[in-house]
């Protein structure tokens, strides 16, 4: 395995996915209890992560002595190479000029970190993020890589496998990064990469079993991948002691509520409690036409809702919840900050605050494509894993102004059959998520010599990584009219269907 020393960087868990990637166990342990990670685990190498603070400043954070003394391989990024060649002999000093963003390596040495896709006299694009620098290396290391303004871009003692860069081979925007850190863990720590998401599940029922121990787990249930992913594993860890709680607000998509209880009665056994809550949510949105309050009243009234029934189930010790890690940075770096509330997210994830429990959080490590992973090895059916993100306030932000029982019908009949289309064209897969739209507009049309005056449904589909970017789909015109004629006949209260072109930003992906 190898640890991974964590010094408060944004991206530390990138590390950590490379590493997965390549096939190897790690485990990220904060720089202050680095040390009995380190000898509970007894890696094969260690990551020194990158990290806010300043090596110059009185009391920053250092790695533990004891990697050091061990003789093992470290590689260490930005911050970490700072506090390595501080620990180590040399200098570091504050007031350049800060440096953010691409740079261009050039290499003066070969070294098996690089061995096999890096040549020397070639210059390779590097992503830099950092204030301070290394001035004087410790006795024994080498400049192997430069750049105009990182003269230690890669700074190496061969002799002991010390590998340190300036630059960030973790994110995406370091195109060979993945390969340096493959490189690392394989070539240099001599790691076979033999570890796959099979050993994921194991380690992580291991770690529920150890947190829960006999306590009761509550787990609210989306209908999307990652709360049942997470309850999947939860169940296999714990079995009865989890109690899962599915509320129907009324704003699910087509047979979506079947599906849930197909699942998990069904499929896995598991004790699930299904609340019809529709009528409660229809009265309180009842005249509201703002998205923001939609957005509020929705979150709010799901939490009392699932209070309600966590009290009926007489408590529990512990709430669990499909975190995922982009969710966890994405609360991290917006908190405090000065950006603007675009909207309101509301999802199972509002519940802590309020109920006061202990959080089982078993994915908060992953990334959707590494969750989709594990809900396949967990055996969960394509049609939950593959699936499209779903917003939590469901098909209320799909209905610009005022949302009723009978105008979600009409959008869930719409969409199912959009949906439909885009599986039989073999499309599903490559968007990342497809919707309809039901406008507060009616617009007058002729069917079968009769006049209709009658609602509009806007199609949308979108590529995106992460949802917070995302381009229009490029739906072929005669898929885009296959799709409106039938939604048309087969749809009553539809009579026009227009697609919605915009990407991400200007637009956001949902309409509210
Ligand atoms: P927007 O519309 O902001 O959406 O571009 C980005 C992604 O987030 C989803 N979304 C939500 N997910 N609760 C959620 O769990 C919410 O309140 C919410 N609002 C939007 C949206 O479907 C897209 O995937």
């Amino acid at each position: 395995s190898v640890l991974i020393v964590d010094f408060g960087s944004q991206v530390t868990q990138l590390i950590a996915r490379r590493v997965r990637e390549a096939g190897v166990y790690s485990e990220i342990a904060p720089f202050n209890s680095a040390e009995e990670a380190f000898h509970r685990m007894k890696p094969k190498g260690v990551i020194l992560s990158g990290g806010p603070a300043s090596v110059t400043a009185e009391g920053s954070p250092r790695a533990p002595q004891a990697i050091f003394d061990s003789g093992l391989p470290i590689l260490a990024i930005c911050y970490g190479q700072q506090t390595l060649c501080v620990q180590l002999g040399g200098k570091v000093e504050g007031g350049h000029a800060a440096e953010f963003g691409r740079a261009d390596v050039l290499i003066h040495k070969e070294s098996p970190l690089f061995d096999g896709f890096w040549e020397v006299g070639q210059k390779y694009p590097v992503w830099m993020s950092h204030g301070d620098r290394v001035t004087v290396a410790p006795d024994g290391f080498e400049v192997i890589g430069t750049s105009p303004n990182a003269p230690f871009a890669i700074c190496v003692n061969e002799a002991k496998r010390y590998y340190t860069t300036m630059f960030h081979p973790e994110v995406v925007h370091t195109p060979d990064g993945a390969k340096l850190i493959s490189n690392f863990v394989h070539k240099i720590c001599g790691l076979a990469g033999d570890w796959t998401m099979a050993e994921f599940r194991a380690t992580k029922i291991a770690d529920i079993r150890a947190q829960v121990g006999k306590g009761r787990v509550i787990c609210g249930l989306s209908g999307g991948v990652d709360s049942a992913v997470a309850a999947v594993l939860i169940h296999e860890a714990i079995g009865d002691q989890l109690h899962c709680v599915f509320v129907d607000h009324g704003l699910l998509r087509m047979n979506e509520r079947q599906q849930v209880e197909e699942l998990f009665r069904g499929h896995y056994n598991i004790p699930l409690v299904v609340v019809d809550a529709e009528e409660r949510f229809m009265k309180g949105l009842a005249g509201v036409t703002d998205p923001e309050k939609k957005r509020k009243f929705i979150g709010a009234e799901f939490i009392n809702v699932f209070d309600e029934e966590a009290k009926k189930l007489g408590g529990a010790d512990f709430l669990a919840q499909g975190t995922l890690y982009p969710d966890v940075i994405e609360s991290v770096s917006f908190t405090g900050g000065p950006s603007v509330t675009i909207k309101s997210h509301h999802n199972v994830g509002g519940l802590p605050a309020r109920m006061n429990m202990a959080l089982v959080e078993p994915l908060r490590e992953l990334f959707k494509d590494e969750v989709r992973e594990l809900g396949r090895e967990l055996g969960l059916p394509e049609i939950f894993v593959g699936r499209h993100p779903f917003p939590g306030p469901g098909l209320a932000i799909r209905i610009p102004g005022e949302v009723n029982h009978e105008r979600c019908e009409i959008l869930r009949k719409a969409d199912a059959v959009y949906l439909e289309e885009i599986r039989n064209a073999g499309l599903y897969d490559q968007i990342w998520q497809a919707f309809a739209v039901l406008l507060p507009v009616r617009t007058v049309g002729v069917m079968g010599d009769h006049r209709t005056y009658d609602n509009v449904c806007a199609l949308r589909a979108v590529t995106s990584t992460d949802g917070m970017t995302a381009d229009i789909y490029p739906f072929d015109a005669a898929f885009l009219s296959r799709c409106a004629t039938r939604i048309i006949n087969e749809v009553k209260g539809i009579n026009r269907v227009v697609y919605d072109y915009t990407s991400k930003p200007p637009g956001t992906i949902e309409w509210e």
